[in-house]
């Protein structure tokens, strides 16, 4: 099994990344870690056509089993660099690489809430795509700066609850829920 994680959030010392690359690093036994740099994918423009990055990014979500996606909240919403990569991929509509696509959402902030709202939006979104949300508790991780030193995820706490999470994540996809 191969999930593709993907990261909201492009800054080196990001602790969505962080978080993600916890997640990548501690996945169930047999399940592997993909990544794709959604940095790299220009504007969405409909005139551009298909361009090549684009097609592999489309590529990558359909070779995988799962995606992983860990997002920081800006402005109370989703991060456009992460809203710009799903809706590149979003089309043709309701028969898109996201249809039926099993995704697990999670969510950091520098703040108490740990970006909720934004993991809310993002939802809204992938359900509209016909994507597989994962139903759990919401994933989240305030003050997530606190919990990430060079560039490693680290709190106990989090990391039991979200392991949890990744665990029947892993599972459903498994039993093909
Ligand atoms: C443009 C921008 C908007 C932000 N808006 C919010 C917000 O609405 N809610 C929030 O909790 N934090 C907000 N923050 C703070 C982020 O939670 C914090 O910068 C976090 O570390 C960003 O995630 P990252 O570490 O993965 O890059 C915002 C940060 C930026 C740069």
């Amino acid at each position: 099994m191969n999930l593709l994680c993907l990261s909201g959030s492009l800054r080196a010392a990001s602790s969505s990344r962080a978080v993600l690359e916890h997640i990548a690093g501690h996945l169930p036994e047999g399940v592997t870690a993909s990544r794709f740099d959604i940095g790299s994918l220009p504007h969405y423009n409909a005139d551009l056509g298909a361009p090549e990055v684009v097609e592999a990014f489309k590529a990558a979500i359909e070779a995988a089993d799962g995606l992983v996606i860990v997002t920081p909240e800006y402005n109370y919403s989703v991060p456009g660099v992460l809203k710009n990569a799903i809706d590149w991929a979003s089309r043709p509509a309701y028969a898109s690489v996201f249809k039926h696509k099993p995704v697990l959402v999670a969510s950091t902030s520098g703040g108490a809430l740990g970006g909720v709202r934004a993991q809310a939006h993002l939802k809204y979104s992938l359900n509209g795509m016909l994507a597989r949300v994962f139903p759990w508790q919401e994933l989240v991780v305030p003050q997530a700066n606190q919990k990430v030193k060079d560039g490693v995820f680290s709190d106990p706490a989090t990391e039991a609850f979200i392991g949890e999470a990744v665990a029947a994540f892993v599972e459903s996809i498994a039993a093909g829920r």
